[in-house]
């Protein structure tokens, strides 16, 4: 997987995935035999813009940085093991979550662990292994307290405070309302929470997120902006007491938008840090070593889903393509359509580009259920059975959303590098077998 990755211009490989890339991949991957009858949906990822999204974060932000990616974005191992190659960290979510990263070789320090529900098991065994724990309520930070005083550890630890900024655009994915079932609210518990970093000697860090997709840069920078101020009440308290010890950990979260259609208005990562780096200088002076958490902005651009057209239904002025791919992965563009949304384009068996005679159209999945359409209202070139549906932007929160309902089998997952794509096979596609043995409690 190392490969070609030094285009002629590193830039090209921030955008977006144009279709004349994508279709000159499917031309190459039904050439090579790489996509085959069974295939009936297949995911890319193009690593080369993988690696480019992780190159530019990291040259961006102080070298201190740990940039733990979220696993909840994307967890398939392989991809995983790549990102830690490329010396990112991993922000876990749940203890399997942590348990892949550590089997993907990432270093306990280079993990964030994050979960909101954590058990006095899973915090004793995070405690052990050295992660970066991430505290959501005052009761969790009670039996940390309690652990401590039996358990060696060589953790950081930090709280997760809610600034309470308000919500962006998309309610379900806005967790810094006034109400969040995330973290310690900052306006009700101020005092609570300043005592807490007084007290414990071992809190040496701050965690916030604001929300994921929908939530515009200048939110998330309001939401940093209220913890830093807390973090620095505390640090002077800490210096007026003669403590030699302060907040160093500073935890910014993820949720940097990213664009799923050339009419989204979004700011890229280099401007969201400019942005940052000039309303926040305190934050960069050096006395503060930062996490991020970004899912969405590294991995939903730089992977696209393919599913074969099995059936196309016509009526007068509407085609459905019957389609492998729905509910069980774009789980919320079905649940949601007013809010999810993703380009798509239609390519023939030899991954020649349609265009021809669009058509109001609906993409309809293989689950049974009637609510199982990706889209609708969408316009399309003329398809046909047998031609291949590219869904654009595929590779965050859609392939981790995957579900059990229908026991469809999981894709393969095919990445390619460099400038003459060269392909890998990241993930195979499942078999029948490895299905049953998902619901074989036996
Ligand atoms: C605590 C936390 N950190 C990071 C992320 C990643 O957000 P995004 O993928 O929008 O960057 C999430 C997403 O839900 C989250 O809950």
């Amino acid at each position: 997987m190392s490969g070609k990755h030094s285009p002629q211009n590193p830039e090209h490989y921030l955008e977006r995935i144009a279709d004349v890339e994508m279709t000159a991949v499917m031309s190459k991957a039904i050439n090579e035999g790489i996509i085959t009858e069974e295939d009936t949906a297949v995911f890319f990822y193009d690593l080369s813009r993988l690696k480019a999204r992780i190159d530019n974060l990291i040259t961006l932000f102080p070298d201190s940085t740990l940039h733990a990616v979220a696993v909840k974005a994307n967890p398939l191992i392989s991809i995983l093991k790549y990102l830690e190659k490329l010396n990112v960290g991993a922000e876990a979510a749940s203890l399997p979550e942590l348990y892949l990263a550590e089997k993907c070789g990432y270093r306990p320090e280079r993990i964030a662990f994050d979960s909101p529900v954590k058990t006095w098991e899973e915090i004793e065994y995070a405690l052990k292994l050295g992660v970066h724990i991430n505290i959501d309520s005052f009761e969790e930070l009670k039996r940390i307290s309690t652990l401590l005083k039996s358990v060696n550890s060589r953790s950081t630890m930090g709280i997760r405070i809610n600034p309470q900024v308000g919500a962006g655009t998309i309610e379900l994915t806005s967790v810094a309302d006034e109400y969040s079932k995330f973290g310690i609210p900052i306006k009700q518990f101020r005092s609570d929470l300043k005592q807490a970093y007084l007290e414990n000697e071992w809190l040496t860090g701050v965690h916030l997120h604001v929300g994921s997709q929908g939530c515009p840069p200048e939110l998330l920078i309001d939401g940093i902006a209220i913890v830093l101020d807390f973090a620095e009440e505390v640090n002077s308290e800490l210096q007026k007491q003669g403590s030699g010890r302060r907040i160093d950990i500073f935890d910014i979260g993820g949720g940097l938008p990213t664009p799923y259609s050339a009419n989204d208005n979004i700011i890229n990562m280099s401007d969201y840090y400019k942005m940052l780096r000039s309303r926040l200088p305190k934050l960069f002076d050096g006395r503060y070593r930062l996490i991020t958490e970004f899912g969405r902005y590294i991995h939903a651009n730089v992977c696209w889903a393919v599913s074969r057209i099995e059936y196309l239904k016509q009526s007068e002025n509407l085609q459905t393509a019957m389609i492998h791919l729905g509910a069980e992965c774009f789980t919320r563009e079905c649940y949601h359509p007013e809010i999810w949304y993703h380009d798509m384009s239609v390519v023939n068996t030899t991954g020649a580009l349609k265009k021809a005679h669009p058509k109001k159209s609906v993409i309809a999945g293989p689950l049974c259920f009637a609510g199982d359409i990706i889209a609708k209202n969408i316009e399309l070139p003329a398809m046909e059975s047998g031609d291949y549906l590219i869904i654009h932007d595929s590779g965050a929160y859609i392939l981790s959303m995957w579900s059990r309902y229908n026991s469809r089998q999981m894709p393969k997952v095919i990445g390619y590098y460099g400038e003459d794509f060269e392909f890998v096979i990241l993930k195979a596609r499942e078999s029948p077998e490895t299905v049953y043995r998902f619901w074989d409690d036996s």
